[in-house]
């Protein structure tokens, strides 16, 4: 059992305990998630403090840089303490103009595959994630063959646990009739609630939902209700973004990106504020 005093708690990813406050990876590569960091001592050292601060949920991907998060996560923190859990992805590629082009055929699957495990010096992948869709979010169409050869991976013992992300609700559906899911990665926070349906319906299955750009991604997050009543209660609008994906479903775990160990502490503390009912209706409006 993982024992945390970070905001949130735990939460159990299939059989894996891990801190329902994680830290998203992908803001450690350079602009625009392509090649090094500008500050590779700087990079480590967040990985490092995120470990230290009790964080036990890294959510990475090979595309990220390509290859270049992964890395720093094997420089900053292998061997990996026994409590960490390192969440991946496959299913995109990267293109010379830092585009996000689909890899969803058997063959680019297990390469990535077998990619992640080279970059990040695992045996197994805890968990990993097939994004479907595109930059533009979701689209419609069949999993079934991607799905299952993740699951075929799975079964080789290469992967632990399987999710989705980027995926429609019928796509979240047609993979678990194929096999169990422990989680799913789509866009949501304050301003894009099109899921809300979507995470009360996991939360009842005991299926964990992990927003990504749950402060924005690259638009921060604005809003004049959030503004007003991050004001109110004299705290930053993210920290109050943080604390309202927390309370808003006990199957949400956050894995917001930083590059920044400041920003790090910051939101760590940030998502501990307690939002009251009214608080809580006057941020509801805000995706409604
Ligand atoms: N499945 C998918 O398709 C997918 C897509 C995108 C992302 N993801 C995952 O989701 C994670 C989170 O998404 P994200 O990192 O793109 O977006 P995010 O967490 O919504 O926002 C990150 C941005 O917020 C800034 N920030 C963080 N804390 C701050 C603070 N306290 N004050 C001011 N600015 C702050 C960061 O800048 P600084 O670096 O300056 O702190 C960065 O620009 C990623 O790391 C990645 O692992 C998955």
């Amino acid at each position: 059992m993982v024992s945390t005093s970070l905001p949130g708690g735990t939460w159990t990813l299939g059989d894996l305990p891990v801190t329902r406050f994680g830290y998203g990876a992908m803001q450690l590569a350079g602009p625009w998630v392509m090649g090094p960091p500008a500050d590779h001592g700087g990079a480590l050292a967040v990985l490092r403090a995120a470990v230290e601060l009790g964080i036990t949920h890294i959510d990475t991907s090979e595309a990220y840089g390509p290859h270049v998060t992964n890395q720093l996560i094997r420089e900053a923190l292998h061997p990996y303490p026994d409590s960490l859990h390192i969440v991946t992805k496959v299913g995109a590629n990267r293109d010379q103009q830092g585009g996000w082009p689909p890899a969803r055929d058997p063959e680019s699957l297990r390469r990535s595959v077998h990619e992640n495990l080279e970059t990040l010096g695992l045996d197994v992948l805890d968990l990993v994630n097939l994004r479907l869709g595109d930059a533009a979010g979701p689209q419609p169409g069949s999993v079934a063959e991607a799905f299952e050869t993740l699951v075929g991976l799975q079964q080789q013992g290469l992967i632990r646990h399987l999710g989705v992300s980027n995926a429609t609700p019928e796509q979240v559906a047609e993979a678990q009739a194929i096999a169990p899911i422990v989680c799913v990665q789509n866009m949501y926070n304050l301003a894009h609630r099109q899921d809300d349906e979507l995470i009360d319906a996991l939360a009842e299955q005991g299926i964990a939902y992990v927003p990504f750009f749950p402060l924005g991604g690259f638009s921060p997050l604005q809003s004049s209700v959030l503004s007003t009543v991050a004001a109110r209660l004299e705290a930053a609008p993210m920290s109050v973004a943080l604390a309202w994906l927390l309370q808003r479903s006990p199957n949400i775990l956050l894995i917001p990106g930083t590059s920044s160990a400041t920003h790090l502490h910051e939101n760590i503390a940030g998502a501990a504020l307690s939002l009251s009912d009214d608080d809580l209706a006057e941020l509801g409006k805000i995706g409604r």
